[in-house]
């Protein structure tokens, strides 16, 4: 058995000192130790996008990634979208286009949208479908998701 390790996380502003198995994922530590179950776990392989955390406001797989590696890091989770009460404008435009099914994979595309109207506000379509590139949704509705969060920054 490997010795346990002390390591801070920044979460959603807040700080939890955590002693952990070295080799157990953010993915984990979020779900099992933390119950920030927001949080999917897909794949659990790095194939679907499910899991996507923000990590210093970059989209980040939670289930490759090792907390051990993240001290100092800001990391954000789907329960920090709308943690003010007030639905973010990607969760807004799923909704208003139909964009949701099955919402397995929701938590994903939104942060990895937050992400990219963070540092391109107005994305065309072709750029929502880039930065959407590594999140799967298992019922296929990518063409209400891609227009919506097109329809954010101004291109419906
Ligand atoms: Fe992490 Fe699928 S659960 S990419």
């Amino acid at each position: 058995m490997t010795d346990k390790v002390s390591v801070t996380l920044a979460i959603n502003g807040r700080e939890h000192v955590l002693s952990l198995a070295p080799e157990r994922t953010l993915l984990d530590v979020l779900r099992e130790d933390l119950r920030a179950t927001g949080t999917r776990r897909g794949c659990d392989a790095g194939d679907c996008g499910a899991c996507t955390v923000l990590v210093d406001g970059v989209p980040l797989l939670s289930c490759l990634s090792l907390p051990v590696r993240l001290g100092g890091c800001d990391i954000r989770t789907i329960e920090d979208v709308d943690a003010s009460g007030e639905l973010h404008p990607v969760q807004r435009a799923l909704i208003q286009y139909g964009a949701v099914q099955c919402g397995f994979c929701m938590s994903g595309i939104v942060l990895a949208a937050k992400a990219l109207l963070a540092r391109n506000p107005s994305p065309t379509v072709d750029e929502v479908r880039h930065a959407l590139g590594g999140n799967v949704c298992r019922c296929s509705g990518y063409a209400r998701v891609v227009e919506a969060i097109a329809s954010v920054g101004g291109r419906p």
